[in-house]
């Protein structure tokens, strides 16, 4: 065995968006490509003796390939030990757990998240710091950067070792312990919720359906679900992680998620429904035949946290992401504690959660977690409702209309042009930016503008600025349009058009939602000119 040093050059585009770099596998499997980030990761961390890495991914095509070059280059950097989820899998709230019990330095994951898998699907990256969230942009700022100018990178010309058997192995002077990848996560997830009452639930007959969407968060559900907490065997559907999620694409959303949908639509549905993304950390809550938003989702379980043991002293204020509805602002206010908006991507809420100045977080893109680790966490928001099922006795439908009576009900949707050109996108949304200082007071379709911006953050607990984040338009009535351009596409460019509607009155609560938004939706295209500078009649997916 030696450490070898190897030239190379830049590469360009290693840019890491919203949640790391992601790229098509054909562009990551290329030589150098994966060798030149990671080696610019370790230049920008500085020195990594003696120090320990956590390593896995979402088992996608490239999975086991990347983790072997990454364990020879972390051995050739002096790192201690590296802990890898056996078989290469870690989910990605896994990670986050595993980080922060074991002390590590950081955290390797691989994952392109909910985007297709497999060798024509896409491929990704991201590293997590000490705390166990996503690096901060400084940090991923300072490694772009480094990718720009890097020569050479270090590597150990040792063989490939098993990482399918739990053990302990040896690479140059580094220890390499390959671990069962859901043990840790299991035991964090049994101390925050009522297990025992999630355990009576099952035996009394309740069902459910998860869908694993042939991705990471089978083997967490099958191991929690069907394990400790009795399900039955084929609670879990599409449960085992597969090179390309078996063709799907893993986003849990109506649309992607349709076996599930179309499920809890029969007259014999399950109680209750439930989806996970590529790498874990999305979720969807499906009643029967009743979605939940993931933004009534976060307000739900915020307004009813302290069924969980977990939570039971309260919370110490939400956050949620710009363009995610306002339905938890309203259960903050009624608790008497802040409600925090911050930009999208998980990233933001790490210094919130830190600070102890928010417990509970969530995003319209189907993201929920807390204050237990610093990723956004699919299981964890499925057990959360299943102990809130359990401590209630009610049904899901019954749950979120009881509250939509007591706060009001935020009708939501997000309507995505995906694949458009990249150039017509930031002139639309360049030519909105002009048009801004002048709408306020102007009567779109009924609808009064109160304030528009373009959305800018200041971190609350380290100073830290980021602009330019998504334009609001906000109506007095409460009503609200966001646009944004989506990063973490990985083919031209996506234009997110997000509507929100508040109706406080339980009798006009139950429209079918395109319905109760038409006249924003009309309203956005006549002020953004949608339909002329994208080139496209209707959006390509609605959720
Ligand atoms: C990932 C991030 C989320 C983000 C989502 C959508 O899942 O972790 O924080 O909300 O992507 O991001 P996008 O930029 O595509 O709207
Ligand atoms: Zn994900």
């Amino acid at each position: 065995m030696a450490i070898q040093t190897i030239a190379t050059q830049p590469i360009a585009g290693q840019k890491p968006g919203t949640s790391g770099l992601r790229k098509k596998t054909a562009v990551f499997s290329q030589p150098y490509y994966l060798e030149n980030f990671v080696q610019s990761v370790f230049d920008t961390l500085g020195d990594c003796t003696g120090k320990t890495l956590v390593l896995g991914g979402d088992g996608r095509y490239h999975n086991r390939k990347a983790i072997q070059t990454i364990l020879k280059m972390a051995a050739a950097h002096g790192y201690a030990s590296v802990l890898v989820g056996q078989g290469g899998i870690l989910s990605t709230p896994a990670a986050s757990c595993v980080i922060r019990k074991r002390g590590a330095a950081g955290g390797l994951i691989l994952s392109a998240s909910h985007n297709p898998g497999g060798a024509d699907g896409d491929f990704g990256i991201k590293y997590n710091i000490a705390a166990g969230g996503p690096a901060p942009e400084s940090v991923t700022d300072a490694i772009y950067s480094r990718t720009e100018s890097i020569t050479q990178y270090r590597i150990s010309d040792a063989q490939d070792i098993n990482i399918d058997t739990i053990g302990v192995a040896q690479i140059e002077g580094m220890r390499v312990e390959v671990f069962d990848p859901v043990a840790d996560y299991a035991e964090l997830m049994s101390r925050l919720f009522d297990f025992d009452a999630i355990r009576k639930l099952f035996a009394g007959g309740f069902t459910m359906r998860f869908d694993g969407m042939s991705a990471v968060s089978g083997p967490y559900a099958h191991a929690i679900l069907e394990g400790m907490l009795g399900a039955p065997k084929g609670t879990v559907i599409n449960g085992t992680p597969l090179e390309d999620f078996g063709g799907h694409h893993p986003d849990p959303n109506p649309v992607n998620a349709a076996q599930l949908i179309a499920l809890m639509a029969q007259p014999d549905a399950p109680d209750f429904g439930a989806a996970s993304d590529g790498d874990g950390d999305r979720n969807m809550i499906v009643g029967r035949k009743f979605d939940v938003t993931p933004s009534d989702s976060l307000a739900v379980l915020a307004a009813n946290a302290t069924v969980a043991p977990g939570y039971r002293a309260g919370l110490k204020g939400i956050a949620r992401s710009m363009p995610t509805s306002r339905a938890a602002d309203k259960v903050a206010q009624a608790l008497g504690i802040p409600c925090h908006e911050t930009p999208t991507g998980w990233k933001y809420f790490g210094t919130l959660l830190d600070a102890d100045m928010a417990t509970l977080c969530g995003e319209e893109s189907y993201g929920t977690g807390s204050s237990h680790v610093r990723e956004k966490d699919g299981v964890w928001a499925v057990l959360f409702w299943l102990n809130l099922l359990a401590a209630t006795g009610k049904s899901v439908e019954d749950i979120v209309t009881a509250h939509w009576a007591r706060f009001g009900r935020h009708y939501y949707s997000r309507h995505d042009y995906e694949g458009i050109d990249a150039a017509a996108a930031n002139l639309l949304m360049n030519d909105l930016r002009v048009k801004l200082p002048a709408l306020k007071g102007q009567n779109l379709n009924g609808h009064t503008v109160e304030l528009a911006d373009d959305f800018s953050y200041t971190d609350p607990v380290d100073g830290s600025t980021a602009a330019k984040q998504g334009i609001r338009i906000v109506m007095a009535d409460g009503s609200r349009i966001v646009l944004r351009l989506s990063g973490t596409g990985t083919e031209g460019a996506t234009l997110r058009v997000y509507f929100e509607l508040y109706e406080p009155d339980p009798a006009q609560q139950r429209r079918p939602v395109q319905q109760a938004l038409a006249s924003l939706i009309a309203a956005a295209d006549s002020v953004a000119a949608i339909s002329l500078q994208t080139g496209r009649s209707s959006p390509s997916v609605i959720t």
